[in-house]
């Protein structure tokens, strides 16, 4: 059984969503074993608590420089004993020591199509303003493993989600994430738990 960090800043509709799966039997041979914050009053931290979940929580300002605090989110996540780290909407930047740490360990889901929609920037509504001022008639989600490179990892799972007339920003990010991202975050985790996912070349290969 694999333990799953999972790490969160707001609302944690995705932290629910793989709560959920986990309960259900989604996600075989993985367990979330904790909840890391980068903010305190996270309303992610009260969904983990409510399942009887450990948590913590980490600042990024608490840390004078940021190679202190690369260090302190390595060793929290280490003393988890973690097997999988999830971003769910985890909104502070990793640093060189916990991603080569975790190499091709921490899962990340970005309200896009990569290579569409990401990279500096693109967080949160931005992302879905961008798709809308482009006039794309698809957008979706996409989970990847995390690297240096921002949103550049090798993609585990993506869907496409219909954009529709009238949308807002807002209502896209509805969809994205009710059609999308709360169903293949669930499966790309299960996935990993169950070691189906290969990665050669920055590239993954998922087994059946
Ligand atoms: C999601 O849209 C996710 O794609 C992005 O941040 C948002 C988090 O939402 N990375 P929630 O906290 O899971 O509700």
């Amino acid at each position: 059984m694999k333990n799953i960090v999972v790490l969160v800043s707001g609302g944690g509709t995705n932290l629910q969503a793989l709560i959920n799966a986990e309960k259900s039997g989604i996600i075989k041979n993985g367990k979330i074993t904790c909840v890391i914050s980068s903010n305190p009053d996270a309303y992610a931290l009260t969904r983990a608590k409510e399942n009887n979940i450990d948590t913590a929580v980490i600042r990024r300002k608490d840390y004078e420089k940021f190679d202190d605090y690369d260090n302190a989110l390595t060793e929290l996540i280490n003393s988890k004993n973690a097997d999988l780290v999830v971003l769910a909407g985890f909104m502070t930047i990793l640093g060189h020591k916990v991603i080569s740490a975790y190499e091709n360990k921490i899962i990340n889901i970005h309200p896009a199509l990569i290579p569409s929609f990401c990279g500096e920037g693109f967080y949160g509504l931005n992302v879905h303003k961008a798709a809308l001022s482009k006039g794309v008639k698809l957008s979706g989600a996409t989970v990847h493993f995390v690297n240096e490179e921002c949103d550049g990892g090798p993609i585990i799972m993506q869907k496409a989600v219909e954009v529709k007339n009238g949308d807002t920003p807002e209502s896209l990010q509805k969809r994205i994430m009710e059609q999308a991202e709360w169903k293949i975050l669930p499966m790309a985790v299960s996935l990993f738990c169950q070691d189906k996912i290969k990665v050669k070349n920055n590239i993954t290969i998922i087994e059946d």
